[in-house]
């Protein structure tokens, strides 16, 4: 876990020593640094597995998300496999997408699986009713979604219907994706082109039943969850992991209620009576979105905007540290073994989208946006223990995207370069950190400069990954840890001249990750200076 230690500057400065070689590169380039960083790593330490899921993805049918990003059908002109397009699979591929959440959001609760399973031509022409009544003619149904993992190696995260569906709904959706083929459900499966079941790990019951996936309270929830849970399983792989809705934020009444009531098989048992002590649920699920401040009816620009809107944006995204502790400590009185995770399954920055933007939730994506994908990752890598999953919103041409498309053409943002980067985390054994570090002030807003989370992977290799939040300055980091002397390290960091530098259709990608000179390891120590506005990676092996 990384805990901030009290900045005193006397401190730091006692600490920080002689110049080193990439301070005195810094300072030849005359550029202004912020005071010293001190990384403490405890690599005596064994945190927990940083679960891959952390790294997982979120797929809607809103906009472009899945018509034209993903799925373009047999006969476009757009190079594809089997309808979905080879460019986005390729991208993806690269970043190694462990779990993908769909169809929705707000779509699954009024989405019914057997409109999408019949040949293509046969089926409905529906209504996407949660997201402007835009044509949805089914084309991506249950056997698109499960081709699409294939191609790029990730698992199923499927969210069922439980605001317009049944239990009946749901249960016969699982039954037709995992049933044996000798089944009635699994021979309509094969009929429909597959007969081997598939893998389904995770599934979700219900999304934001608080909102538009029911508005519900607890109590009424709790009352729907058990039932659910009493009746959801798969028939093939591993027993399902059941992910029951929670928390919009900072409602820490849901959680409270859900873990209260959803959380056991029987809350009240009698003395003598027989109890399954196993939870009830796998995961509990948190929604989070950064703003440019904490006013959802004022989100802020995505592209344009100057230091107060980098700072305020910044600041909403780094709640998500105080949500993940408040919401794991009210799961802790419930669950203090913590065998239920805690699954951020969306978060992401949310700003408006402009008046000319080519479909619903369409965003640019600009520097800014992998500053808090990167501060986002490091605090979900530092609650390791409990956060075993986390779905970035949306994959892509939806709000916060690793991938933009327009017709033909497909674009990687910044946020796609910080998965890229940080992909290296995952699985990988959580190493504590303690970040000492100066506060970097914009306006009202105050923030630690440096986030950072670290991590070694099986081979032994450490990496840590440090997010320097001012927009201007340089941060001179110190690494100390046992085991640094005689290794070698380097680092990329992924910057830009601008803090709202987008990345734009046919031009050089600006966000390509630049090697960072000037490392120096001395003892158990290690220097360098990682550049303003940046994510950088260092390895050392
Ligand atoms: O990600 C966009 C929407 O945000 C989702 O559909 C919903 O669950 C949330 O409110």
């Amino acid at each position: 876990m990384a805990r901030r230690l009290a900045w005193v500057s006397g401190l730091a400065l006692a600490l920080s020593g002689a110049p080193t070689l990439a301070q005195s590169a810094v300072s030849s380039a005359s550029e202004a640094v912020a005071p010293r960083t001190t990384l403490l790593l405890h690599t005596d330490r064994a945190g927990p597995r940083i679960a891959p899921e952390i790294y997982g993805q979120f797929v809607e049918h809103l906009g472009r998300g899945v018509y034209e990003g993903i799925w373009v059908g047999e006969d476009s002109q757009i190079p594809n496999t089997r309808g979905i397009r080879n460019d986005v699979t390729q991208a993806l591929r690269q970043v190694k997408v462990p779990a993908i959440r769909w169809p929705g959001g707000c779509f699954a609760d009024g989405y019914h699986w057997r409109d999408g399973i019949r040949p293509r031509a046969k089926r409905p022409r529906g209504i996407n009713a949660a997201w402007g009544n835009t044509p949805d003619r089914n084309a991506f149904g249950t056997h698109e979604f499960m081709d699409f993992l294939g191609q790029i190696g990730a698992k199923s995260f499927i969210s069922v219907n439980v605001g317009s569906g049944s239990v009946r709904e749901a249960d016969e959706w699982l039954r037709y994706m995992t049933a044996p083929a000798e089944s009635s459900a699994g021979a309509e499966r094969a009929a429909n082109g597959h007969a081997a079941a598939w893998d389904v790990p995770y599934v979700g019951v219900g999304n934001e039943s608080w909102g538009c996936g029911g508005n519900m309270t607890p109590e009424t929830y709790v009352a729907q969850y058990r039932q659910y849970a009493a009746n959801l399983r798969t028939f093939h792989g591993d027993p399902v992991k059941l992910i029951a809705v929670g928390a919009d934020t900072d409602d820490y009444e849901w959680t409270e209620k859900v873990m209260a009531g959803a959380m056991k098989w029987r809350p009240n048992p009698t003395p003598l009576a027989y109890i399954d002590t196993k939870p009830l649920m796998w995961g509990l699920s948190l929604h989070f979105y950064t703003f440019t401040g904490n006013d959802w009816y004022a989100k802020g620009r995505n592209v344009g905007f100057g230091r107060d809107d980098w700072a305020k944006a910044l600041g909403r995204a780094q709640l998500t540290d105080e949500m993940v502790r408040r919401h794991s400590a009210i799961m802790d009185r419930y669950d203090p073994e913590k065998k239920v995770a805690l699954v951020v399954d969306e978060w992401g920055a949310w700003f408006n989208s402009e008046k000319d933007a080519p479909s619903a939730l369409y965003l640019e994506s600009t520097l800014r946006d992998a500053v808090i994908a990167g501060l986002s990752l490091n605090i979900f890598n530092n609650h390791a223990e409990r956060v075993r999953m986390a779905n970035i919103a949306q994959m892509v041409n939806v709000i916060q995207s690793l991938i933009l498309t327009r017709g033909k053409e497909m674009v990687v943002t910044p946020t796609w370069h910080v998965f890229d980067l940080y992909k290296v985390h995952q699985g990988a054994t959580q190493v504590p950190v303690d970040v000492d570090t100066p506060d970097y002030v914009q306006g009202t807003t105050r923030l630690p400069t440096v986030s950072a989370s670290a991590s070694r992977d099986a081979a032994g290799k450490l990496h840590v990954s440090i997010v320097n939040l001012d927009p201007d300055k340089p941060a001179p980091v110190e690494m100390v840890a046992t085991g640094l002397s005689g290794r070698r390290a380097q680092a990329s960091a992924i910057t830009a001249d601008r803090i709202d530098r987008k990345v734009e259709f046919g031009q050089p990608d600006p966000f390509l990750p630049q090697p960072v000179q000037g490392i120096a390891i001395d003892g158990d120590r290690l220097t360098l200076t990682v550049p303003a506005r940046s994510v950088t990676m260092v390895t050392v092996e």
